[in-house]
């Protein structure tokens, strides 16, 4: 493979589509961002605008080949690490979406998953797919479009319409309508696809009512998927990775042997642990998830333990654009570090409910202990407690369950760029935390897995050898405090569960 040659990573986030462009030492040679909107129609929905990601997408893209001054042609391969879980339906014929795409956080599907958890057919569900019952999963979102789009339902099992997540959405789109593909770590969030036999699950089906006719083509997260139409970027560049932001955060930070783990701070905080060839299932409310299938250039699927908070960067943002009190993200640490403590303030950031290991879409979010000197640094900095603390609260259940220490977590994600952040949670971990050179870990994992797919990389070894750590964050205060703190953070959760019901 030619040295002048690149990657183009897509990743499509919750807040925003990005397009980094990375050489073959896996440095980022250009970038651009866009973010798009938000919409939240009513209390606990989400969604999202299919064309609005897809054109985002696309103009990010080009922005980045502009930047870099690249010619289409030099792009060896496109990787895509996409949101998961958010779910679209689309006309066949036209492209056109049906309605707007309801994304991971949204809620309206909490009292069927509340019904089927009380059914016999619980317990298949979550053994086929290692998945705890929750909205959060792409299922019930589907079935919920299929019954309240008019005529969705007899069109889908008439073949005229495509189900996807945002990968499928962006390879349709992307291969100009020729391609309707899914890889194995998207297929594994949906709650219809068996982790074990990698395969959709015609009961799984059955239990959802999702007719098979609607569903992607299942490939491994490296290797052909499609070739996109040259009307995108003037060349027919092949797609050679696929797969779910987080999955591929966790390749790019080399968590490549079992037990090592990375939590990203984007949206929400995903922390996933590699468990080797075998999913591990979880006693302590984690799920088990397809990390990656390297296809002919791997040996079989790779598995992670992980637990999905709702609420990390978001929280952040809600500082911005819900309470005001910052004008920018970035202005949340140095805010926070105006004061020494909360002053006994907690945030319990259960605006989407809580994720894991509380499952709980019911919850809502609170402030507690304010007093008539609580002031904005005493709630910026809250935040990032408990920022922090939902981390805590997930590493502690995937020790349990995997019976081992993590000897160090690995971060990446925009808010791993927050010192303080970073030395909170470090303290309230009482472990190590280690962010790399190049946090844009889940762009340089759609990177490395498209670039593993085409030959520029050789594989999983190259990936660990260009890993490198940036800074070390070691825990700075005693066992007592940190019970302490993790202590009062439990009874402010306690407080918040069950309140929308
Ligand atoms: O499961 C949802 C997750 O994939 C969203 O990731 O980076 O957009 O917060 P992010």
């Amino acid at each position: 493979m030619p040295k002048d040659r690149f990657i183009l990573a897509l990743d499509q986030g919750t807040s925003s589509s990005r397009a980094l462009i990375f050489d073959r030492a896996g440095q980022i040679v250009a970038a651009a961002q866009r973010e798009f909107t938000q919409h939240y129609p009513q209390a606990g929905w989400v969604e999202h605008d299919a064309e609005e990601i897809w054109g985002s997408q696309l103009a990010v893209a080009r922005e980045a080949l502009g930047h870099a001054g690249l010619a289409p042609a030099q792009i060896a391969a496109i990787g895509i690490a996409n949101q998961r879980e958010t779910t679209v339906l689309w006309e066949r014929a036209t492209g056109r979406p049906l309605a707007p795409a309801i994304v991971w956080q949204d809620r309206r599907t909490a009292t069927q998953c509340a019904r089927l958890l009380r059914t016999e057919q619980a317990r298949l569900v979550t053994e086929r797919t290692g998945l705890v019952i929750d909205p959060y999963f792409a299922a019930t979102k589907l079935a919920w479009l299929l019954d309240h789009v008019p005529g969705a339902r007899a069109r889908a099992n008439a073949g005229e319409l495509a189900f996807g997540t945002i990968d499928s959405w962006l390879v349709w789109r992307l291969s100009g309508g020729r391609r309707h593909a899914t890889d194995v770590s998207n297929a594994a969030r949906t709650m219809l696809f068996d982790i074990r036999r990698l395969a959709w699950d015609e009961s799984l089906l059955d239990c959802f009512g999702i007719p098979k006719a609607v569903l992607p083509d299942v490939v491994p997260s490296c290797g052909p998927v499609a070739l996109c139409d040259e009307g995108c970027f003037g060349a027919s560049i092949p797609i050679t990775g696929l797969a779910g932001d987080q999955q591929a955060a966790t390749f790019g930070q080399a968590c490549l042997q079992p037990g090592m783990a990375k939590n990203t701070y984007g949206t929400g905080l995903f922390l996933l642990m590699n468990t080797d060839a075998a999913p591990t299932v979880s006693r302590n409310r984690l799920i088990s998830t397809v990390a990656w299938d390297l296809g002919a250039a791997g040996t079989g699927p790779a598995y992670a333990l992980e637990g999905s908070v709702f609420m990390g960067g978001a929280t952040i943002q809600w500082l911005r654009d819900g309470l005001g009190i910052i004008d920018s993200a970035p202005e949340v640490g140095p805010l926070a570090a105006q004061c020494a403590d909360t002053g006994g303030v907690v945030m319990v950031p259960a605006f989407a409910g809580l994720g894991a290991p509380y499952w709980d879409p019911f919850a809502r979010g609170a402030l507690f202990g304010m007093t008539r000197g609580t002031g904005r640094p005493h709630i910026a900095r809250a935040a990032l407690e408990a920022i922090a603390l939902q981390s805590v609260d997930v590493l502690d259940a995937m020790q349990r369950d995997a019976g081992m220490p993590v000897s160090e977590l690995r971060v990446d994600g925009g808010a791993s760029r927050c010192d303080l952040l970073m030395q909170l949670q470090a303290d309230l971990l009482g472990q190590a935390v280690v962010r790399p050179h190049v946090t844009e870990t889940t762009a340089l994992g759609a990177a490395y897995l498209a670039g593993i797919g085409v030959g520029f990389w050789d594989g999983a070894a190259e990936v660990a050898a260009q890993w490198r750590p940036e800074r070390r964050f070691e825990p700075a205060i005693g066992e007592d405090e940190r019970h302490a703190r993790r202590h009062r953070w439990h009874d402010a959760v306690a407080r918040t569960r069950d309140w929308q019901r």
